[in-house]
């Protein structure tokens, strides 16, 4: 007998996950120096970590030998006080990645729905297919969530709808007065996921802590992994009401989020003069690009994330051309956008040399 034999169907049908490629696997590979790569595959911070952050993770790595918080006690107060909520309305886990796999665990069994755009975060898809439910994937409406027909698509089998604002990988987002209005049209029996990861870096980005208060069912998702530079310490959360977020917490492994993280990410958050930094700084990298593609004559979706789609003919041939000449982007075929290729904003170095290594490649 095989292992395979024994595994659960869910596992066989699994879709694989593509993660962006490590800088230290493209040089490997290709043969290439590592000091001479750039990343822009997975929309990362250019800017690295916040430097407030580094100096309290290395002064938690010498207490490295006790278990970590399991509850991130001081982290969830600080985000209490940060959003004027409750310390039970957080939940911290192993990136936000994790919190979508906690949603699954709770809330999903096979013959369950869950409503995404298509294209979103693969995410939503692999973690609903892992729990033997169905992915019901909606078409987006010029790059931009379609919330009529998302709101269609809901039947008396959805349990979760997933709404990613800004979207991954369009960089778009919808007007915050037609989310809210959404999401208080929601039926009883449906959670509204909304996955704010790069929330951050838009001016005005929809609040859903009243529809939380008004007792609407919503579970929001962010991430230290973007704007506060940290995804290698692996920091996310959700909040939402004490209720959904007790039963997260029922099927969270003890001690999911490493010690390290948590205090980085209590450091983070108190560097307003980082982010407000690397948020300027990705305005001016975003304009940086757009004028580069405009004056190469490439289509783009106008972004309000730290990353932007642009249209260079074949996708897949332009990103192993880049990667060959060490600048590793994103095919976006597996989206369905063989066309284009998804950039994460860089510094303006980095953007300089996307920009004149796809001037010779299209
Ligand atoms: C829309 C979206 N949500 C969630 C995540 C996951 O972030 P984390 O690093 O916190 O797991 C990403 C990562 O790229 C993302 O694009």
């Amino acid at each position: 007998m095989t292992y395979q034999s024994l595994a659960k169907p869910a596992v066989l049908a699994q879709p694989v996950y593509e993660p962006g490629k490590p800088i230290e696997d493209v040089a490997r590979e290709l043969g290439l120096d590592p000091a001479g790569i750039i990343k822009l595959a997975s929309n990362e911070n250019p800017f690295g970590p916040s430097p407030r952050a580094v100096a309290a993770a290395k002064r938690a790595l010498e207490q490295g030998q006790l278990y970590p918080d399991g509850g991130c006690f001081a982290l969830r107060q600080k985000l209490a006080s940060a959003y004027g909520l409750g310390a039970d309305q957080f939940i911290v886990g192993n990136g936000s990645n994790e919190i979508i796999e906690l949603l699954g665990h709770v809330f999903l069994s096979p013959g369950d729905e869950a409503v995404m755009g298509n294209p979103a975060f693969v995410v939503y898809k692999l973690v609903t297919l892992l729990f033997g439910a169905k992915a019901v994937e909606v078409p987006l409406v010029e790059h931009r969530h379609d919330l009529a027909a998302l709101g269609r698509a809901i039947t008396l089998k959805t349990k979760l709808i997933f709404l990613s604002l800004p979207n991954n990988p369009t960089g778009t987002t919808n007007e915050p007065d037609a989310v809210l209005t959404f999401v208080r049209a929601l039926p009883q029996h449906v959670i509204c996921v909304v996955d704010e990861a790069y929330a951050e870096f838009v001016p005005n980005p929809p609040d859903l802590r009243p529809l939380i208060r008004e007792g609407r069912k919503v579970v929001c998702l962010r991430t230290f992994s973007k704007i506060y530079g940290l995804a290698s310490l692996r920091v996310g959360y959700g909040y939402g009401s004490p209720e959904v977020i007790a039963l997260l917490n029922r099927v969270r492994q003890p001690f999911n989020v490493n010690a390290i993280g948590q205090a980085a990410a209590i450091a983070a958050l108190d560097d307003h003069a980082f982010t407000t930094a690397c948020v300027a700084g990705n305005r001016t990298g975003l304009q940086q690009l757009e004028t580069g593609f405009r004056s190469l004559k490439l289509d783009y979706v106008p972004s309000v994330g730290n990353f932007i789609l642009v249209k260079v003919g074949d996708g897949s041939r332009v990103f192993e051309a880049l990667q060959r000449s060490g600048v590793i982007v994103r095919p976006v075929k597996s989206y369905g956008m063989p066309e284009w290729i998804r950039v994460t904003v860089g510094t303006p170095e980095q953007n300089k040399r996307l920009l004149a290594e796809l001037k010779a490649l299209v």
